[in-house]
């Protein structure tokens, strides 16, 4: 069973917490939550007064993905914010395990984020402290992009590692996911799938949806 996660990046900004409520209506199990600074990645989005002002609206736990430079110095802001998942990119983090302790010392769910360049070795030793493993399938940044084939290999060798090591850690994927590739990343291991676009440019989200469910496997 997957958890589907819409990125508010493709949301209407001036009617947010509509498009919330659409999202949580039809059946969808987190907020992918896309934090960008303008020099980590080249686009600036939102910050933590945006997510306070959805905090208590929406049951939908907030899985904040930090596309920030020095990640560690914003934690406890995005706590506040009401972030029930934080995600770190480890290219970002120069000390990754101290920020993963950082994220867990506030009681929430740590996750590393990887670009499509990155390495699984950038995670190999902290990975029994994390709750989730984002693999971008795209380069970070922009929404809409199109999915990269070759990060398939990368979820594998992932689901592998965590079997055996029989951890209990998500594979979260993240760019370019559509109802027509989801079985691509599904039957490679990922079990929670973040969708922008082809969620919220869909005219019938409930459709979308099961479609995306039905798909998976
Ligand atoms: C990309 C963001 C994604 C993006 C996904 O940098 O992290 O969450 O919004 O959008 P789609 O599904 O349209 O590729
Ligand atoms: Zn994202």
């Amino acid at each position: 069973m997957i958890k589907l996660a819409p990125s508010i990046l493709s949301a209407d900004f001036s009617n947010l917490f509509q498009d919330v409520q659409k999202v949580e209506e039809a059946g969808c199990d987190l907020l992918h939550i896309d934090v960008m600074d303008g020099h980590f990645v080249p686009n600036i989005t939102l910050g933590p007064p945006v997510i306070s002002s959805l905090k208590g609206k929406t049951k939908l736990p907030f899985d904040v993905h930090l596309m920030i430079e020095n990640p560690e110095r914003y934690i406890e802001d995005f706590v506040n914010a009401g972030a029930d998942i934080i995600c770190v990119h480890a290219e970002a983090c120069i000390h990754l395990h101290r920020t993963i302790q950082q994220i867990k010392n506030y009681n929430i769910k740590a996750a590393v984020a990887l670009n499509p360049a990155t390495s699984l070795t950038a995670i190999e030793y902290v990975l029994g402290d994390l709750d989730m493993v984002l693999i971008m399938t795209v380069n970070p940044g922009f929404g809409g992009q199109s999915f990269i084939s070759s990060t398939i290999d990368k979820i594998k060798v992932l689901r592998r590692m965590i079997d055996e090591q029989m951890l209990d850690i998500d594979i979260q994927v993240d760019g370019g996911i559509k109802p027509d590739n989801v079985h691509l990343v599904t039957e490679a291991g990922a079990n929670v799938i973040v969708a922008g676009s082809a969620i919220f440019n869909s005219i019938d989200l409930k459709a979308t949806v099961e479609e995306f469910r039905k798909n998976a496997r």
